[in-house]
């Protein structure tokens, strides 16, 4: 087998049968089986697996093992043509077509199943991958256990998709349905940023940096900007996103998780459901807006109107397909949040995100203080603040802006900025998210997964929010395709003497100071 990394620092997975719920599907085909076979060349799956497709649609194994590498093809880094192995990889994956709503299929599955189990010797541990609309998670789990597909040895866990019910009534209901079958413990709740790179590196560049942790507070920090942007539309996702809205899409997730990550306290060991439990803590003390003119003062939602991208013109929201031509639902939202605990007691976290804007970025800033004014350099100059950005997307890596004596013999202070790449140093090798979660769900770790109260607490946060929305309190505020977003989402920061702070590559005026002295450059 064609393995990049030595096998040896890697721990395959135990053996294990993947039910993949909605085979033919696009998470699948995009994320799912890459991230299997990138495993496999990596080692980091166990010979002894097998991956059951299901769909409702019919297919045959050879269909479906030519579905297979059309997929990997197209969007593995690694690639099948010319893998010797190929056949040997593809002969663990099988299909069955499944009705879901009746249990006749799943009986029939459990012999399937028992029969892979059987001829790859894998001891019956079985993983459920659920990539289906949120309404079906119920009564796959009953019947996967009225199926008798729990019965055998091992262990057996659910992986699920986002979203995870559309308010905390619906979520709740849903986790009730899901309990009956199957432990807390059982159930891995995906979070696709929670498996990104750099969202991951938050906490070691935290907790492993003399220089940072001591600084990580209301004393040095004046604000955290959370921006998750996107140049996209809603493309063909019209139905689910205009009942869902940016706040539910992006905000009640990706966007909580990752202020938890920034605001957490070290947990007391590397151990999954310590590390959850202060996550669970931050999200336990976020404000909450109490009437619905908190919501209105430190919430702005927007949506796209008809503008223009990098020259192309940009159809409304309102005009995208399934879109109702009348719809109020927010395709971007900007709040101010604070986390009302001792370290963070006064210090704001802006986040942002949106449909249609400029760049696909997803970057964390921490703005720290001013130095107190220092007459010798007041006088020549004013300093801009420190800056600690980590780049999650497009580019991933961690830059340091400070100021410096401008090189050479005319005085001055000059931004200059510690830039790290580190997709620069690990290329295209850098594991996708996708693949990184479904090998920890494969190895049952389950640190990157949402436990359930914090999916609860997000909820409650996010539904005051809606609930002012629905009292008609948060106008909806329109803005060009391909602009920042509306007004008063930068006049959210004004008001505190801040604004956002560009994203995506350098800083204008800044000198990057890579591992080389910048002796002789000058700004540009
Ligand atoms: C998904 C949202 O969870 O995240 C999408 O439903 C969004 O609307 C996507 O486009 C963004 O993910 P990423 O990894 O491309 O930033």
């Amino acid at each position: 087998m064609n393995t990049i990394h030595s096998a040896s620092v890697l721990r395959a997975s135990e053996g294990v049968v993947f039910f993949i719920f909605g085979a033919t599907g696009d998470l699948a085909r995009r994320k799912l089986f890459p991230a299997l076979y990138s495993m496999y060349r990596e080692g980091k799956l166990a010979e002894n697996f097998a991956v059951i497709g299901l769909a409702r649609r019919s297919r045959s194994n050879e269909q479906f093992r030519h579905d297979l590498h059309a997929s990997i093809q197209e969007f593995c880094r690694y690639k099948a043509d010319g893998d010797d192995n190929w056949g040997t990889f593809s002969d663990h994956f099988h299909y069955m077509s499944l009705d879901i709503n009746h249990v006749d299929g799943f009986v029939q599955l459990r012999g399937l199943a028992d029969k892979l189990d059987e001829q790859f010797q894998i001891g019956g541990n079985r993983l459920f991958y659920l990539a289906l609309a949120p309404e079906l998670f119920g009564s796959v789990s009953y019947n996967l256990k009225s199926g008798g597909l729990l019965q055998a040895e091992g262990w057996k866990r659910l992986v699920i998709e986002k979203p995870f019910g559309y308010d905390l009534a619906s979520a709740e209901k849903l986790n009730e349905q899901i309990r009956e079958v199957f432990r807390e413990e059982e159930v891995y709740r995906i979070d696709h940023y929670l498996g990104k790179e750099m969202v991951q590196n938050i906490e070691v560049v935290r907790f492993a940096n003399a220089f940072f942790e001591p600084l990580w507070n209301n004393k040095y920090i004046a604000n955290i900007q959370i921006t998750l942007s996107e140049t996209v539309g809603v493309e063909e996702r019209g139905g689910y996103y205009d009942h869902s809205g940016a706040l539910r899409d992006m905000g009640q997730n990706h966007m909580l998780q990752m202020v938890t990550m920034m605001a957490m306290e070290p947990p007391s060991r590397l151990h999954p459901e310590d590390i959850r439990d202060e996550k669970v803590k931050v999200l336990r003390s976020l404000r909450a807006y109490m009437t619905d003119e908190d919501v209105q003062a430190n919430v702005v939602r927007g949506q796209y109107a008809a503008g223009m991208h990098k020259g192309k013109p940009l159809p409304a929201y309102r005009a995208e397909e399934a879109v109702p031509p009348d719809s109020n639902t927010e395709t971007y939202f900007a709040a101010r949040v604070y986390v009302d605990n001792f370290r963070w007691a006064g210090v704001p976290f802006y986040v942002r995100t949106g449909k249609r804007l400029p760049a696909k970025t997803t970057e964390v800033v921490v703005e720290f203080k001013n130095m107190p004014d220092n007459i010798y350099f007041s006088q020549k100059t004013s300093l801009e603040p420190n800056l600690l950005v980590f780049r999650v997307n497009p580019n991933e890596g961690i830059y340091l802006k400070m100021n410096a004596k401008r090189p050479g013999s005319q005085w001055g202070i000059i931004p200059i900025a510690m830039d790290f790449t580190q997709s620069a140093e690990a290329g295209i090798n850098t594991p996708e998210a996708y693949e990184r979660l479904l090998y920890d769900a494969a190895r049952g770790d389950s640190t990157y997964f949402t436990r359930w109260d914090e999916v609860a607490l997000a909820w409650k946060f996010v539904d005051r929010i809606e609930q002012a929305w629905k009292n008609g309190r948060g106008e909806l505020y329109l803005y060009p395709a391909g602009s920042w977003g509306p007004t008063p989402a930068t006049e959210l920061l004004d008001r505190d003497g801040f604004r956002w702070w560009p994203v995506n590559g350098q800083r204008e005026g800044e000198v990057v100071w890579v591992s080389s002295a910048v002796e002789g450059k000058e700004p540009h």
